[in-house]
């Protein structure tokens, strides 16, 4: 098979997503976990996710292509002075063929001269090793899910408000004293997509974005207190139904309090792999825009 890896273009948006698709389902289906449903409502993110990429970081988006199909992609962003994957995919019946490394040296040429470098993992025994063979340091992380029992919320006497677009430049100046590097564009789709809620006190300052569905998609604070405030608040979303939290690391106990509390489910999730520094306590990263 003769694979090419090239630069990610516009007309490559929707083959990318299919694979994107039947990868994670295949790994979810793997390791035994519920396999997410392809909603008009995921597809639609997909296709907005490759996009953004497509606008902001041509330089870290890449597919890998075998004849007329694509067979893989990679998708990195540059923020700052930070480095993050936020997608690496191969094609099911393609993989173990030395495909998605070639993807992942493709997005870590987008990585050179940068301080600290991010990469939240799937369970895939193949990407740890890469990842962890290109100078990563792996931390362990835990999901927590489950159905809310609104008696458990806690409401933590804080200031919170709502967020939107034009608290994006001050939520970069947490995202610098966080994690040493701004969202930038990022804010601005995120904040479209999501609700935002926004913390700005005496005691603390910090953000959160939770999907409508109660997946917690971000929090970001200068302290822990701040970034238990706001999660209590994004988990009391006003909608029914499970809530989830991903991307807790071995560090971040608040958010494990913040969890067993609300009843929700622990269990063992990938890990987050970090170059260059130490995971940012108090800051629970997003899937697909770190
Ligand atoms: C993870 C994924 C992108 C890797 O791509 P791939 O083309 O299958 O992997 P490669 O063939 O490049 O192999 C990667 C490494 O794993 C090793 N490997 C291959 N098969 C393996 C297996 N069954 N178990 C453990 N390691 C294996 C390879 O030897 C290689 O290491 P090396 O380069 O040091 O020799 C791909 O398998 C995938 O899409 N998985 C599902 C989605 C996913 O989990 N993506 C990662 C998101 S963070």
């Amino acid at each position: 098979m003769d694979v090419t890896v090239r630069p990610l273009a516009e007309a490559d948006v929707d083959a990318a997503r299919e694979v994107q698709s039947r990868a994670f389902d295949e790994h979810d289906r793997a390791f035994g976990d519920p396999v997410s449903p392809n909603t008009d409502e995921a597809i639609e993110r997909q296709r907005r996710r490759l996009r953004h990429f497509l606008t902001h970081d041509p330089e870290g988006s890449w597919v890998a292509t075998a004849g007329a199909d694509v067979i893989g992609v990679a998708l990195a962003l540059r923020r700052g002075s930070m480095w993050g994957l936020s997608l690496l995919v191969v094609e099911p019946e393609q993989q173990s063929r030395g495909v998605g490394r070639l993807l992942l040296d493709a997005s870590l040429t987008y990585a050179a001269g940068v301080e600290t470098a991010i990469i939240l993992s799937s369970r895939d025994p193949r990407a740890m090793r890469r990842y962890a063979a290109a100078g990563f340091a792996l931390h362990p992380q835990v999901s927590a899910s489950g159905p809310l029992d609104r008696s458990r919320l806690q409401r933590p006497g804080r200031p919170v408000r709502d967020g939107g677009p034009d608290d994006a430049a001050w939520a970069d100046e947490i995202d610098m004293a966080v994690r040493g590097a701004p969202r930038g564009p990022d804010h601005v789709l995120l904040s479209t997509m999501f609700v935002m809620y926004v913390l700005d006190d005496a005691d603390g300052r910090g953000y959160a974005y939770v999907r409508r569905d109660g997946r917690i998609v971000s929090v970001a604070a200068t302290d822990d207190d701040t970034a238990t405030a706001l999660l209590w608040h994004a988990l009391a979303l006003d909608t029914d139904g499970d809530r989830t939290i991903d991307h807790i690391n071995a560090g971040q106990q608040w958010a494990v309090d913040v969890a067993v509390a609300a009843g929700l489910r622990l269990q063992a999730a990938g890990p987050v792999f970090w170059r260059g520094r130490t995971p940012p306590l108090s800051y629970l990263p997003d899937g697909a825009y770190l």
